[in-house]
């Protein structure tokens, strides 16, 4: 079963963003049915490094949105993006010295911000922009 169901109350209605979303929640529904089949160290290395680099892009296409149209709400939503960052990344830099990846609770952890940034910010950012 997927992490994450794509659900069309989560579409904003910008083509791209949405498109985006889409193929971001896919790609976290596919590592993490990899991660589940016994994925070798380097494989999970590979699958946490892939969702970064495409979350974070997605962000930076969002925050650039926000900046070209002088949103009001930037600064709060950006951080929200940034948070969401670190916490990968602290996983990474701890998988990397060795402590074991606590699998579900990363996706647990995916799964709720996601659909909570979604429904929230990402959704009122629409409103005023779309
Ligand atoms: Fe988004
Ligand atoms: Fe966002």
């Amino acid at each position: 079963m997927a992490l994450i169901e794509w659900k069309d109350e989560f579409k904003l209605g910008i083509a791209e963003v949405d498109h985006e979303h889409e193929e971001m929640i896919e790609l976290i529904n596919t590592a993490h049915a990899q991660m589940q089949s016994n994925a070798s160290a380097e494989a999970v290395s590979d699958f946490l490094g892939e969702i970064y680099a495409k979350i974070s892009a997605h962000f930076a296409l969002e925050e650039k949105m926000m900046r070209d149209s002088g949103y009001d709400e930037f600064a709060q939503h950006k951080e929200e993006h940034e948070q969401l960052l670190d916490e990968i990344r602290d996983l990474m830099d701890a998988y990397e010295d060795g402590e074991l990846l606590d699998n579900e609770a990363l996706a647990m952890k995916l799964h709720a911000w996601f659909t909570r940034h979604f429904r929230t910010r990402d959704a009122r950012l629409h409103q005023k922009l779309g």
